[in-house]
C-alpha cells in the first residue's frame, strides 16, 4: 500500500505527439503551469491521452522517463463527446466564465460527466495508496473527490480551479449545482486564482450545501473542515526573460521587423475562445484608427489566435466572427501597402512566443472573464526592461486582481472606452512604461509556478 508521494490529476496533460503538426499544438494554462511546477517533485501525473478509442479506457499507458511520472488512459469516444465537448466545454466553462447564455444543460452530457470523474477516481484509486496526496485540477473534475471518498480514500485531496468561480446568482441556473458544490466539499482544500472567486465559493458552500462558514477562509460541513482560498498561480519567468536561441525564430524575427517597418506593433495572443474577448479587441482597435486618424498606417496589430475545441459548435462560430472581422477591417481600413491586422490561425512554440513579446509595443490582454491569463504575465517576463512595452489588461482577468495598479487597465465590453485606452498605451512615455514594468515585473518574480504549487502544497499538507 505504498503508492507515489503525490498524484496530480488533470484531464489535459502535455502535448505528446511531438510528430504531430506544431501549429496545432494544444496550449493553455493548465499544463503551461503545472509542467514546470511539478518538474522538480517527483510523483505521478495522471490524465487523459487526449485521444479517443473504444475500449481502451482500463490501460493507463505509463512513462516513467520524465518528472513527473505520467499516467493517462484514452477516452471513450462517447465520452469525448458528451463529457469533454458537452458538460464540460458547453455547460461549465461558459457558465463559469459569467456567460449564462451560452450555456446549455443535458442530461446524457450530465451523466457522462458523473461517469468519467468516477473512472479518474477508479485510475487514481489503482496508483495511489489509500493515505497518499491527491491534487485534482480544474473543471472537469469537480467530482473526482467525493468519488475518491467514496472508494475509501483517507488522505489528504485538495483542488485548484483554474477557471472562474461565478457568484451564486450564475451557479444557480445549473440544474446540478447543489450536487456540484457538495462533491467540491470532498476535498481538503480548494484554490482558486482570487480572492474573490473563493469569496463566490464559500458563499455558494453556505447557500447550496448547507455549509457552515468558522473563519476567513473555512467551512465546516458534516462534522468536517474545509479550506477554500486563493493561491494566485504564476509564470516561470527564466525562459521569458532569455528565450533559447533558435535560428529559425530569428529569421522569421527579422522578416517581421522588415514587414512592419516604423510601425507600432500590438499583440494579441490567446487560445480561440469566446471569453478572449477577440471580436471586442478588433472592434476597438478598429475604432481606434477612426477616433485617431493620425494612427492609420502608423500600427499594425498581430492577432495569434491558437486552434482550441474546434469540435464544439460555439468555437467554431467564432472562429468564422473572427475571421469575418479581420477581413472586414483590413478591407474598409487598410491600404496596399498597409495591413492593419495580421492574423494567425496556430500556436506557437515557447521560445518564438517569447521573441514575438518582446517585439511588441502593446499587448493586447482583454479577456471577457479569465481565471487568471498567463499570457499578461509571460508579456511582462518577456519585455527589455530599458524600452519596455505597455500591458492593456482587462479588468476581468484574474491578473488584474494582482496587476490592476501597475498595468494599465481597460474595460473590454466598452468599445470607445478601450479604443482610447489602447491610444494612450501607444503614447505613453519611456518614464512611464519603465516605471509600470519595473513593478510588474517584480510582482512576476514574486510569485511563480513553483512557488504556487509550494503554497498550495503545504496548505494541503500542513
Ligand atoms: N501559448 C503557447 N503558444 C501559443 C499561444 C499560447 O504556448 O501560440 C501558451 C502561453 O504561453 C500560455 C498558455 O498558452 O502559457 C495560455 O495560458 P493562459 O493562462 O493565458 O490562457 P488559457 O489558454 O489557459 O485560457
Ligand atoms: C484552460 C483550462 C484548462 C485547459 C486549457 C486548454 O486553461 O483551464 O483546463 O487545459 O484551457 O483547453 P483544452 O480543452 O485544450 O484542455
Amino acid at each position: 500500500d505504498d503508492g507515489p508521494p503525490l498524484v496530480v490529476i488533470s484531464n489535459r496533460m502535455p502535448d505528446a505527439a511531438p510528430s504531430g503538426d506544431a501549429r496545432t499544438r494544444n496550449v493553455g494554462g493548465l499544463v503551461a503551469a503545472l509542467e514546470p511546477a511539478l518538474a522538480a517533485r517527483g510523483g505521478l501525473w495522471l490524465g487523459w491521452s487526449g485521444r479517443a478509442r473504444a475500449g481502451q479506457h482500463r490501460d493507463l499507458a505509463i512513462d516513467r522517463s520524465v518528472v513527473p511520472a505520467r499516467a493517462s488512459f484514452d477516452f471513450e469516444p462517447r465520452w469525448h463527446e458528451l463529457y469533454y465537448n458537452g458538460f464540460a466545454n458547453r455547460s461549465l466553462w461558459p457558465l463559469f466564465h459569467s456567460l449564462p447564455e451560452r450555456a446549455r444543460y443535458a442530461d446524457d452530457e450530465w451523466a457522462a460527466y458523473v461517469e468519467v470523474n468516477e473512472v479518474f477516481a477508479e485510475a487514481a484509486s489503482r496508483v495511489t495508496s489509500r493515505n497518499g496526496t491527491i491534487w485534482a485540477h480544474d473543471y472537469h473534475l469537480l467530482l473526482v473527490g467525493a468519488a475518491l471518498r467514496r472508494r475509501g480514500f483517507t488522505g489528504r485531496l485538495g483542488h485548484f480551479l483554474h477557471i472562474p468561480f461565478p457568484p451564486l446568482d450564475l451557479l444557480e441556473t445549473m440544474p446540478w449545482a447543489p450536487e456540484i458544490v457538495s462533491a467540491l466539499l470532498a476535498f481538503d482544500l480548494l484554490g482558486f486564482h482570487t480572492r474573490r472567486f473563493a469569496a463566490n465559493f464559500l458563499a455558494c458552500a453556505r447557500e447550496l450545501a448547507g455549509a457552515e462558514r468558522i473563519a476567513e477562509d473555512a467551512l465546516r460541513v458534516q462534522g468536517r473542515v474545509v479550506r477554500a482560498r486563493a493561491f494566485p498561480l504564476g509564470i516561470d519567468p527564466a525562459p521569458f526573460e532569455s528565450p533559447e536561441d533558435d535560428e529559425g525564430v530569428d529569421e522569421e524575427l527579422a522578416q517581421l521587423r522588415t514587414a512592419m517597418g516604423d510601425r507600432q506593433l500590438v499583440l494579441g495572443v490567446d487560445r480561440l475562445d469566446y471569453t478572449k474577448g477577440i471580436p471586442q479587441r478588433l472592434e476597438a482597435f478598429a475604432r481606434m484608427l477612426e477616433l485617431h486618424p493620425a494612427l492609420r498606417g502608423q500600427v499594425s496589430m498581430i492577432q495569434v489566435a491558437v486552434p482550441s475545441r474546434s469540435d464544439v459548435p460555439e468555437y467554431a462560430a467564432q472562429r468564422a466572427a473572427i475571421e469575418a472581422l479581420v477581413g472586414h477591417i483590413n478591407g474598409t481600413l487598410g491600404e496596399a501597402h498597409w495591413v492593419p491586422v495580421r492574423y494567425v490561425y496556430r500556436s506557437y512554440g515557447r521560445t518564438h512566443l517569447a521573441r514575438l513579446y518582446r517585439e511588441a509595443d502593446v499587448a493586447l490582454v482583454t479577456p471577457l472573464r479569465d481565471g487568471m491569463n498567463l499570457v499578461a504575465k509571460e508579456f511582462v517576463a518577456a519585455q527589455d526592461a530599458n524600452d519596455p512595452g505597455v500591458l492593456l489588461l482587462s479588468h476581468f482577468a484574474g491578473a488584474a486582481e494582482e496587476m490592476r495598479a501597475a498595468a494599465l487597465c481597460t474595460n473590454p465590453y466598452h468599445r470607445d472606452g478601450m479604443a482610447n485606452d489602447l491610444a494612450r498605451a501607444l503614447a505613453m512615455s519611456l518614464e512611464e512604461r519603465r516605471a509600470r514594468h519595473a513593478e510588474l515585473l517584480a510582482m512576476v518574480h514574486r510569485t511563480t509556478s513553483a512557488s504556487w504549487a509550494d503554497a498550495f502544497l503545504s496548505a494541503l499538507e500542513g
